[in-house]
């Protein structure tokens, strides 16, 4: 099924220039809400013309549209193949002249196809400091594996899953009495306030990728 909506409150008007950004959501879409308030707020200076979710359900469809934010609803069971789904993600987010791509609780790996559509310009936050415990449930994982200092990443993405370019990592301490989703209740304080940060670094273009490494110049 594919669904849009547009709201009506809210933002600003859409810049034209490398300034547009596309998110991409599964879930309850507390990443998305910080970056809203971030360019709410004049944090980030950029707009949000899209949020996608693979979910009709998800929490983050209802944040966009209370903040005025067009929304699509691209159900990944109505297509064919992963190639199918990718491709008519990437229509829908060149329609709208997007610029970056943040994956906010995305729960779908990309095709090579799809990251090739915008070169460096696809953006994941990861709840683990990578390249430890990449894939599901990287907190948890981390808890387990008893690690004394726990994070969270974000990174350019490539075909590989969670392997990107650093971008920025912030890190907490694991103390003795955490638990499992204590330890990731603060590792989410540190996602909302590096996702906006790293976004917008990365919007202000001065930086380049040599090997693995990500670089401001
Ligand atoms: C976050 O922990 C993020 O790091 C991971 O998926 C979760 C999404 O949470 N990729 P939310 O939907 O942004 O609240």
């Amino acid at each position: 099924m594919v669904a849009n909506e547009t709201g009506h409150s809210g933002q600003k008007t859409p810049p034209s220039g490398g300034r547009r950004l596309g998110v991409l959501i599964s879930g309850r879409g507390s990443n998305l809400q910080a970056i809203i308030d971030a360019v709410t707020d004049g944090r980030l200076d950029a707009a949000i013309v899209v949020v996608i979710s693979n979910r009709a359900g998800a929490g983050g469809v209802d944040r966009a549209r209370a903040a005025g934010i067009e929304t699509v609803v691209l159900e990944h069971g109505a297509f064919g193949s992963r190639e199918d789904y990718d491709a008519a993600l990437v229509a829908e987010l060149r329609r709208r002249e997007v610029s970056l791509v943040c994956l906010a609780g995305f729960m779908r790996l990309l095709s090579p196809s799809f990251v090739q559509a915008f070169p460096n310009r696809v953006l994941n936050i990861h709840p683990s400091l990578l390249p430890a415990f990449p894939g599901l449930h990287g907190q948890d994982q981390a808890w387990r594996h008893g690690v004394k200092v726990a994070g969270a990443s974000v990174h350019i993405v490539t075909p590989e899953l969670d392997a990107g370019p650093i971008v920025s990592q912030a890190t907490v301490a694991v103390e003795d009495s955490d638990t499992s989703d204590s330890l990731a209740a603060k590792i989410l304080v540190e996602e909302h306030r590096i996702y906006p940060e790293a976004i917008g670094v990365v919007l202000a273009g001065r930086w380049r990728i040599d090997g693995r490494r990500f670089l401001r110049i």
